[in-house]
C-alpha cells in the first residue's frame, strides 16, 4: 500500500511549479499576507491550481490546496497523482492538517512537493504527512449502511 508510485516526469513538475507560482500571485490574503499557491496533478494528467482565499470572517478562509482540489474535482478528476505547494518564503511550507485530510480523500500514497524561495525542492509523501489516515475506507468497510 505504501509502495512508491512512478516518478513524475520533469516537465510535469515544472508545469506544477509554474502554475502554483502563478496562482500564489493571485492569492487573496489581506489578513495574513501569506501567499500560497497549490497545484494538483489529476488522474487525467492535467494540472489544476488554487490559491488561498481569505475572508473577513477568518474561519471562512479557503486554503490553496482546498481550491486546487475543488478545481480538479469539478473537471472530473477522480484521483490525485501529486501535489505541489509554493510559498514565497524562505522556509518550505507543507499542507496544514485540514488540507492533508482534504487531499487524502483523493489518494494517500502520492508525492507532495514544496517549493519556496530556497533553491531546493522538498518532497515527501502524503501518507507520511498523514499516517494511519481516516478516510473513505473507514466508511466503505464499516457496517454503517453507506452505499458501497
Ligand atoms: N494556508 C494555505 O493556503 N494552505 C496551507 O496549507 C496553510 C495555510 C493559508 C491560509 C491562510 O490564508 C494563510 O495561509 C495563513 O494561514
Amino acid at each position: 500500500m505504501n509502495e512508491k508510485k512512478e516518478a513524475l516526469k520533469d516537465y510535469q513538475l515544472v508545469e506544477m511549479e509554474v502554475k502554483a507560482r502563478d496562482a500564489a500571485e493571485n492569492a487573496y490574503c489581506p489578513y495574513s499576507n501569506f501567499f500560497v499557491g497549490c497545484t494538483v496533478l489529476g488522474d487525467n494528467d492535467q494540472v489544476y491550481a488554487g490559491c488561498n482565499v481569505e475572508n473577513a470572517a477568518y474561519p471562512s478562509t479557503f486554503c490553496a490546496e482546498a481550491n486546487a482540489v475543488g478545481n480538479a474535482i469539478a473537471d472530473g478528476v477522480k484521483a490525485i497523482k501529486a501535489v505541489l505547494i509554493f510559498t514565497p518564503t524562505d522556509v518550505h511550507t507543507f499542507p496544514c492538517g485540514n488540507c492533508r485530510q482534504i487531499l487524502n480523500e483523493f489518494s494517500n500514497n502520492i508525492p507532495v512537493y514544496s517549493v519556496c524561495n530556497s533553491s531546493t525542492v522538498e518532497e515527501t509523501l502524503l501518507c507520511d504527512l498523514l499516517p494511519t489516515a481516516y478516510g473513505p475506507h473507514n466508511l466503505y468497510e464499516s457496517q454503517a449502511g453507506f452505499a458501497k
